[in-house]
């Protein structure tokens, strides 16, 4: 079956354009393909709390993230967000698989992370500063995501509501969903 998430990137991201994908972990797929579509006049950061990962189980990935670093177009930052680094700034869009990250971790787990009380404002103040106007927010669903948000009421979609009021939803399909910052 044809990943959407991965067709329709090109959609939403052009050659030259400068984007982040923050909470990455430790797979190079997604960092890879932003790295291809935006090209050589464009720029990839990574922002995450781990990076780069060293453990025995990531192994594959870490050796794939390596190798992700030596591309001209890629820059990946060990940061606990918030804030967003300061360079990673003037965005045109900001990529997110398992958005769940987003939440703030409260007693060992997140909360099912529809809780209101668990939204940290800051993490979603901090994006829309980075991000540009008429830029995009993309998320990847993982398939428990892509079943809660099917009917256009998952979880995301009401924290979006209530963090972004000024973005609007453009795309959402499967395993992505899209929105675009309108102000
Ligand atoms: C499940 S893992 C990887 C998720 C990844 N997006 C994926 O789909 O493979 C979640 C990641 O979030 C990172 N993380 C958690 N809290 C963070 C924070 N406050 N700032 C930056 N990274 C954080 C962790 O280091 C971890 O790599």
């Amino acid at each position: 079956m044809v990943n959407t998430f991965f067709s329709k990137l090109g959609d939403y991201i052009s050659p030259g354009d400068r984007v982040a994908e923050l909470y990455h972990g430790e797979k190079d797929d997604i960092l890879s393909a932003l790295s291809d579509i935006v090209g050589e006049n464009g720029m990839v950061y990574g922002v995450d709390l781990h990076n780069p990962f060293r453990s025995f189980k990531y192994r594959k990935y870490y050796k794939h993230m390596r190798d992700l670093r030596k591309r001209h177009n890629v820059k990946l930052i060990k940061a606990k967000i918030p804030p967003i680094p300061l360079e990673v700034s003037n965005l045109d869009a900001i990529v997110i698989r398992e958005f769940l990250w987003t939440q703030e971790y409260v007693k060992g787990r997140y909360k099912d992370y529809i809780n209101e009380a668990v939204e940290d404002p800051i993490i979603y103040i901090e994006m829309n500063r980075v991000l540009n106007n008429q830029g995009h927010l993309i998320l990847h669903l993982n398939p428990t995501d892509e079943k809660k948000e099917k009917d256009g009421k998952g979880n995301y979609h009401q924290i979006i509501k209530r963090q972004f009021p000024d973005f609007k939803k453009k795309f959402h399909k499967r395993n992505m969903l899209v929105y675009q910052k309108l102000k």
